[in-house]
């Protein structure tokens, strides 16, 4: 929801993530956002969640098919610092899937890019069962950086 724009904005902000390459530089680019997400949605071109523990809104994990190849879709996540290590992420992951296999029968592929030094996510992503792919160089701008990211796949039918 677009008042969650505070929200995400704290923990995208205050987590200092290294090796996410998402930006957000206020709480009104972070409110563009999340409209932008709700014309996603409405076109059916990207799903983003965002993640509950409660009524707290704790992260955010997305679904996004490409756009020439809709059948191939990216998965993305992040999980508020104060929370990490409880297996958030993990059960994200797993319920985004369940939607892509129950309601978007046009996707057969899964796949995440992570940067080859994110060992958390590379964690989560294993435990979900994607298979490591390749690597790819330079692939990952994150800040002024540019980083090494393993590509994962899993298919989903
Ligand atoms: C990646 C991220 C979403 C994981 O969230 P989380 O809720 O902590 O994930 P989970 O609790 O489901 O699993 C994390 C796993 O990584 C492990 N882990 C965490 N830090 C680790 C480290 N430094 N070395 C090795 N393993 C580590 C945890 O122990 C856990 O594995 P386990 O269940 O086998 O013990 C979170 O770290 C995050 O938001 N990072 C910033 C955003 C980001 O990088 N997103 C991914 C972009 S590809």
């Amino acid at each position: 929801m677009i008042k969650d724009a505070e929200e995400f904005y704290k923990i995208l902000n205050e987590g200092c993530f290294p090796y996410f390459p998402v930006n957000v530089a206020s709480i009104a680019a972070e409110k563009r956002f999340l409209r932008r997400s709700r014309k996603e949605w409405q076109h059916e071109s990207a799903f983003n969640f965002t993640v509950m523990l409660g009524s707290r809104v704790i992260g955010a994990v997305g679904i996004m098919p490409e756009n020439s190849r809709p059948y191939n879709a990216e998965i993305g996540y992040f999980i508020d610092r104060e929370l990490h290590g409880r297996g958030y992420a993990l059960q994200a992951t797993i319920q985004a899937e369940q939607f892509a296999r129950v309601f978007r029968p046009e996707i057969k592929r899964l796949q995440a890019l992570i940067v080859v030094d994110n060992t958390p996510s590379i964690r989560v992503i294993e435990k979900a069962g994607y298979k490591r792919e390749g690597c790819l160089q330079s692939y990952l701008k994150c800040g002024e950086n540019y980083y090494d990211a393993y590509i994962y796949g899993k298919i989903i039918r």
